[in-house]
């Protein structure tokens, strides 16, 4: 179907320019299997969260993948170890929780931010003794993070964040993405900057950092720098170069990106901030039009400075009032689809991991009152007044 407003226009920010860079690139790269431009990728990413480390993986759902069996290998989370997680999510937060032996605990969302609230996180508590919680930060909103960090760090529970839908979000005390031992990221197209396929990893914590480098890579210490190489050939009673460069230190995966992703990943943070401005100012203006008509739960994102998020969220007070404007949309031409994948407990796989049946009354709403549109820089204002229109009652 033709949709006057598709979810996404194109694969890039700033499309041609970008298409014929990468061209050009090809063209006059020796390499282009994972080598220095992803370093340089890694390293302009870091300093951009403001995190110390960042490493480049192939997608944002392999990035989650490796954060949890790096937490595993490091020996901080072990099998059977309750992991709390927001409910309302992507397949690829919970099925490696599932993968790797861990049992899934979901947390209920509050409906007017779309995330974990501290009192979502107090009430799991009260029931299960979680030693891991993963949050998703949903399309540019966040929870109370720092209060959910510091109730964490009082209890020695880890967090870990995907921040895969909210990179460039801010909130008065720190960048989504910086309250959790590391944070992944996607650039998977329709995200905030595409790399067509890609994800990145984001920590302080420098034996983490190793470790994601080990798991991407096979296990192996290709990828670690020369005296992180020595600290394990000598703990492994390595000896030769030989014998070094297949050796298996612990679990892990091909989960490398190609230096396509990191000539992409530079070329495109150029683009990324004056983006995120435009999508911010789109979202507060249809925002405006939500709260004028309630027929919708209006968001509360009093909390978030800079919003940066790539989807119009829309939470109709019902499920009746949500199919009354799921139809107007269709009707005017504009694509649609539901809140990522709504309670992720009511999907297939996870009924078939998990048999119990948790009450999640925030998490069902959204589940059945939720749908989206996209956010992206290239709408117009006849577009943007589309979507208004569609939004009246
Ligand atoms: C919250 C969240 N996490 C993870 C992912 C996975 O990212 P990727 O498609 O790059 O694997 C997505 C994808 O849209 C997502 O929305």
């Amino acid at each position: 179907m033709n949709f006057k407003i598709p979810l996404m226009k194109h694969t890039f920010l700033q499309e041609s320019e970008t298409k014929k860079a990468l061209a050009d690139f090809i063209i006059r790269a020796e390499r282009l299997s994972m080598g220095k431009e992803c370093e340089a990728f890694e390293k302009k990413f870091a300093n951009y969260q403001g995190r110390k480390y960042a490493v480049l993986f192939n997608s944002g759902g392999s990035a989650n993948l490796a954060m949890i069996q790096a937490l595993k290998n490091l020996g901080k989370i072990r099998n059977d170890d309750k992991a709390g997680f927001s409910a309302i999510t992507w397949s690829t937060n919970t099925m490696p929780l599932i993968q790797l032996g861990l049992k899934p605990i979901p947390l209920d969302c509050e409906p007017s931010i779309l995330n974990v609230t501290l009192k979502n996180i107090l009430d799991t508590l009260q029931r299960h003794d979680l030693k891991l919680i993963f949050l998703t930060n949903v399309l540019g909103l966040t929870g109370d993070l720092s209060n959910i960090k510091k109730l964490c760090d009082e209890k020695g529970i880890l967090i870990l964040e995907d921040n895969c839908e909210s990179l460039g979000t801010e909130l008065s005390d720190g960048k989504a993405g910086n309250f959790s031992i590391a944070s992944s990221f996607s650039f998977f197209v329709a995200h905030h900057m595409s790399t067509i396929e890609g994800g990145m990893v984001c920590t302080d914590d420098e034996s983490f950092y190793e470790m994601l480098k080990i798991v991407r890579a096979n296990g192996w210490d290709r990828n670690l720098d020369d005296e992180q190489k020595v600290k394990w050939r000598k703990a492994f009673n390595i000896k030769s170069e030989f014998e070094a460069s297949y050796t298996f230190y612990d679990l892990g995966y091909n989960l490398r990106p190609t230096e396509i992703t990191g000539f992409l990943g530079q070329y495109q943070m150029q683009f990324l901030d004056e983006n995120i401005q435009t999508r911010q100012r789109n979202f507060l203006r249809i925002q405006k039009a939500v709260e004028m008509n309630n027929d919708f739960v209006p968001l509360n994102h009093t909390h978030i400075p800079l919003l940066s998020g790539f989807a119009f969220p829309f939470i109709g007070k019902t499920p009746d009032l949500r199919e009354k404007y799921i139809q107007k949309f269709i009707k005017a031409g504009i694509e649609i689809r539901p809140l990522i994948a709504g309670n992720i407990q009511r999907q297939p796989f996870y009924k078939k991991y998990d048999e119990n049946e948790y009450q999640l009354n925030g998490a069902d709403y959204l589940h059945e009152c939720g749908f989206y549109t996209g956010n992206y820089p290239e709408l117009t204002e006849a577009d943007l007044l589309l979507i208004e229109d569609c939004l009246k009652k």
